[in-house]
């Protein structure tokens, strides 16, 4: 049996085999009519997305259901093409599609298009356009759980992947400064152009410094982003000096699970307001979910879904 079929298997309960994978609130029966969306990426058997947003369809009483498509990598402009030829109403993309969907689609949103990226796609008639709602999500999550606006901030973002590169170009267009600091310069360096594309004020840098022993910059901040993987597993160094860290600033980490990070442990010590990756979670997928059903996100029902997921 496969990971995902092991992943699947009926836990006993009829209504629980009837269910796509998340825990839906109530069964849901799908019929010929029935919109499809899903999350495409490799591997994806573990996404949160099937949970959250069935948890949504249901409580708006939508016909609609999510799922998980495991897609290789290499294979996700084959994965566009099958959206137009199934009618698949709407797409997440995930790990290690982004770029290569961005191609694929007919158009792409601003901010899909800077970032060269897309996690999400949606239908426009015959058209499929290419979204990207992470950074959006992360300032969402640092206006509504901080409290915070970021305009005129001084931001330091850890990481120039896919989701740093997000959060570094959501950061500069509402006027945060930002400092990028990498393990490998030439991506900071590439990171911290999109910045200033995207139109932050002075302050946009790049650092090539050891990311442990930490960069002067993160002491003047306001905000501290861990967007590296660093954290997600208990051997982890973590991606910078906490002694650094002090109260009155926001460090935010990406990572979810676990829901609490060593970073963010020792943030909190320092007297940090902390915040963790499910919020941007939580608001990168309402927004899909707005642009694919028109519908505001029951964003508490999603939260709850992701709640359980996590919990269990
Ligand atoms: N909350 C959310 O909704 C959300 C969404 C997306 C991602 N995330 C999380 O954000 C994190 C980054 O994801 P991503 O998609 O941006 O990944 P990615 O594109 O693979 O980028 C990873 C980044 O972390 C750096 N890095 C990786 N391993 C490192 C290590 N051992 N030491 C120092 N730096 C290291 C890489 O540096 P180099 O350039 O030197 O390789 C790169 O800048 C993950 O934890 C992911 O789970 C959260």
């Amino acid at each position: 049996m496969s990971d995902e079929e092991a992943h699947q298997r009926p836990s006993g309960r009829a209504e629980s085999m009837l269910r796509p994978s998340g825990r839906a609130e109530s069964m849901l029966r799908p019929s010929g009519r029935t919109k499809v969306a899903g999350v495409i990426g490799d591997p994806v058997q573990h996404s949160l997305s099937p949970a959250l947003h069935n948890a949504a369809f249901t409580h708006l009483g939508l016909d609609w259901v999510y799922t998980a498509f495991a897609v290789p990598a290499g294979q996700g402009a084959d994965a566009v093409a099958a959206m137009r030829v199934l009618g698949i109403e709407g797409l997440s993309v995930t790990m290690p599609h982004k770029d290569d969907v961005a191609v694929a689609c007919d158009e792409l949103s601003p901010a899909a298009a800077l970032l060269g990226a897309a996690n999400c796609v949606r239908r426009k008639g015959d058209r499929l356009i290419g979204e990207n709602t992470d950074g959006d999500g992360f300032l969402a999550s640092l206006r509504v759980q901080a409290g915070v606006e970021p305009a005129g901030m001084h931001a330091v973002v850890f990481g120039a992947g896919g989701a740093a590169r997000a959060v570094i170009v959501a950061l500069a267009s509402q006027g945060a400064s930002v400092t990028v600091v990498n393990r490998s310069a030439d991506a900071a360096v590439r990171a911290a152009a999109l910045g200033a594309a995207a139109g932050a004020t002075a302050g946009v840098a790049s650092s090539s410094a050891a990311m442990v022993g930490g960069p002067r910059a993160v002491r003047d901040a306001d905000l501290v982003v861990n967007a590296t993987p660093l954290g997600m597993s208990k051997i982890d160094p973590l991606p910078f000096d906490p002694a650094l860290l002090r109260s009155r600033q926001i460090v935010a980490d990406l990572i979810y699970r676990p829901e609490r990070t060593p970073l963010l442990e020792a943030a909190a010590s320092a007297g940090a307001m902390t915040l963790n990756g499910v919020g941007m979670l939580l608001y990168q997928a309402a927004g899909q979910f707005k642009m694919w059903t028109g519908r505001d996100a029951p964003i508490d029902v999603m939260a709850a879904a992701v709640g359980l997921e996590l919990a269990g």
